[in-house]
């Protein structure tokens, strides 16, 4: 199952041939520009990749992964990638993609001190403090799963909260946010059907972001 770090090389050539095979431009193609579709938010975790899972291949795909795919406006890295994913590459749908079986989720539920991970897995176990009533009355196997799915949601509600998502929904009706839990037992992508519309009309009541004056001035001159 490993590959040796020689046979990276190796599968790399075939990988390249096998393309150039296929379509003898698709080199000078892929290097001209990129229009993605979709932006996903994942783990870091070996067993959860972005592109295979999905079936896509090169340009079709804007990807962030860290550990337990977390959304939080302090790190720079996840920000600056939605403000360029949503502001320039335009994606029209943006994925928070858990999955079952998640290292981080699991050490963030055990209570003990992790260096240098708690202020990350910290996230983690706010989303468990904001759900404590409901973790608490399921058993543990079940809880686990069902931290996994409820981290994916609050992190898609802190996608929602920023500004440049909120003000280009107003603008453009796009990006739709979607919350996803990839299972390592099966293969499959469940959806986690998040309401987007309501969540986003549930924030702004707090986290309204966008200055409905500019929004409006600029959704004006987009239609003159
Ligand atoms: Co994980």
């Amino acid at each position: 199952m490993t590959n040796s770090y020689e046979g990276i090389f190796e599968n790399n050539k075939k990988w390249v041939e096998g393309k150039l095979a296929d379509n003898p431009n698709y080199f000078h193609d892929l290097a001209k520009t990129q229009h993605p579709d979709y932006l996903y938010i994942g783990c870091s975790d070996s067993r959860a990749t972005a592109e295979e899972l999905m079936g896509v291949g090169p340009g079709e795909v804007f990807v962030h992964r860290n550990i337990a795919n977390v959304v939080n406006t302090l790190d720079m890295s996840s920000t600056a990638v939605i403000q360029y994913a949503v502001e320039h590459l335009k994606v029209k749908h943006i994925i928070v993609c858990g999955h079952y079986n998640c290292g981080g989720v699991k050490a963030a539920m055990t209570s003990q001190d992790l260096g240098l991970l708690n202020p990350w897995l910290r996230n983690i176990r706010d989303v468990y403090r904001l759900h404590q009533e409901e973790l608490d009355s399921i058993d543990e196997e079940k809880k686990y799963d069902r931290l996994v799915e409820l981290n994916v949601q609050e992190q898609c509600i802190n996608v929602i909260k920023m500004a440049c998502v909120q003000e280009r929904y107003i603008l453009e009706e796009y990006p739709i946010v979607h919350g996803w839990v990839f299972d390592l037992r099966t293969g499959k992508i469940i959806d986690l059907e998040i309401d987007f519309e309501k969540i986003l009309k549930d924030i702004q009541k707090i986290y309204n972001l966008t200055d409905s004056d500019w929004v409006m001035s600029k959704k004006n001159k987009n239609i003159s």
